[in-house]
């Protein structure tokens, strides 16, 4: 931790490091050029995304990002910063003010969640995601209630991915494990099969071995050709598992690069991992 204020005048970081402004890396500051350079291509995207939950008041202010078919893409921040908030521009729970959001070059800017899982976008929040008093099997079905026939199909798919799951269908989700139950609501989503999925803190509140487990299954659900966009307090390991990750800063993306490039940025570690590093 930083013990004055002087160490970032002398351009010192809070673990000492003094930062290296011109340190070759794969990494790069995010700017509009980048952005619309190498995002011709993408599943989802924002552009220049303005949203907030008050009147007048942004929260997200002009936030670019792009997941292309296939990648896991990570977002890593402060607190505060607005990772959820543009998970949920994306996902239709928050206005969108100004910019667009894309899903195959389509405009689905404000269109709501239940517009959107159809689509194939799938959500998984941080908090309340599964139905406590309902079973596991239960908590299934309701992600597939648009279409109760794909029901067995989905089934399969998510017990096959999460065997535990199918051991405990009979169980109600409130008796599981923190870990376990972050499994219902990624299966949840997935029995829509969608193609893309938005992941908020997916690792939040789990212990280590639990946290190992979270990020390995998110790896195995993208091997399985879903996109996913995860947002991650526990930074590091988040940038160990993506293709591509985005430093969001106040309510802007603020470096982007892929993940083991930004571990590595002296910038990115000084500025966003050197306390955040320690989240978990
Ligand atoms: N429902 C809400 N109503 C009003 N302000 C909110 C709400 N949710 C989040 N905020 C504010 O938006 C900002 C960004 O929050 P959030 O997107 O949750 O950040 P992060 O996920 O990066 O920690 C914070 O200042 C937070 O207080
Ligand atoms: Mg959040």
């Amino acid at each position: 931790m930083s013990d004055s204020a002087t160490d970032s005048e002398k351009g010192i970081g809070p673990t000492g490091v003094p930062i290296d402004e011109t340190a070759e890396s794969s990494t790069e500051v995010c700017s509009r050029e980048g952005h619309l350079a190498a995002s011709g291509e993408a599943l989802l995207r924002a552009d220049e995304v303005t949203a907030g939950y008050l009147p007048g008041v942004s929260i997200l202010n002009g936030t670019d990002l792009y997941a292309n078919e296939g990648e896991l893409v990570g977002i890593i921040g402060p607190n505060g910063a607005g990772k959820s908030t543009l998970l949920k521009a994306m996902f239709g729970l928050v206005s969108v003010t100004s910019g667009t959001v894309e899903l195959r070059g389509e405009n689905i800017t404000n269109r709501k969640a239940h517009q959107l899982v159809p689509l194939g976008v799938g959500f998984v929040p941080q908090t309340n995601n599964v139905f406590p008093t309902l079973t596991v099997e239960e908590n299934l079905e309701m992600g597939v209630f648009l279409r109760p026939k794909a029901f067995r199909r989905r089934f399969g798919f998510v017990t096959d991915l999460f065997p535990i799951l199918g051991e405990r269908r009979t169980q109600r989700a409130g008796s599981l494990s923190g870990g376990e139950r972050q499994m219902v609501a990624m299966g949840r989503a997935l029995m829509m099969e969608p193609t893309v999925l938005l992941l908020d803190e997916p690792s939040a509140g789990l212990s280590p071995a639990m946290q190992d487990e979270v990020f390995f299954n998110t790896k195995q659900i993208n091997s399985t050709g879903v996109t996913v966009v995860m947002v991650e307090q526990n930074a590091r390991r988040c940038l160990q598992i993506c293709d591509r990750g985005y430093v969001l800063d106040q309510g802007r993306s603020a470096y982007t690069g892929p993940g083991d490039g930004l571990i590595d940025d002296p910038k990115v570690v000084e500025l966003y991992l050197g306390t955040l590093g320690h989240a978990g």
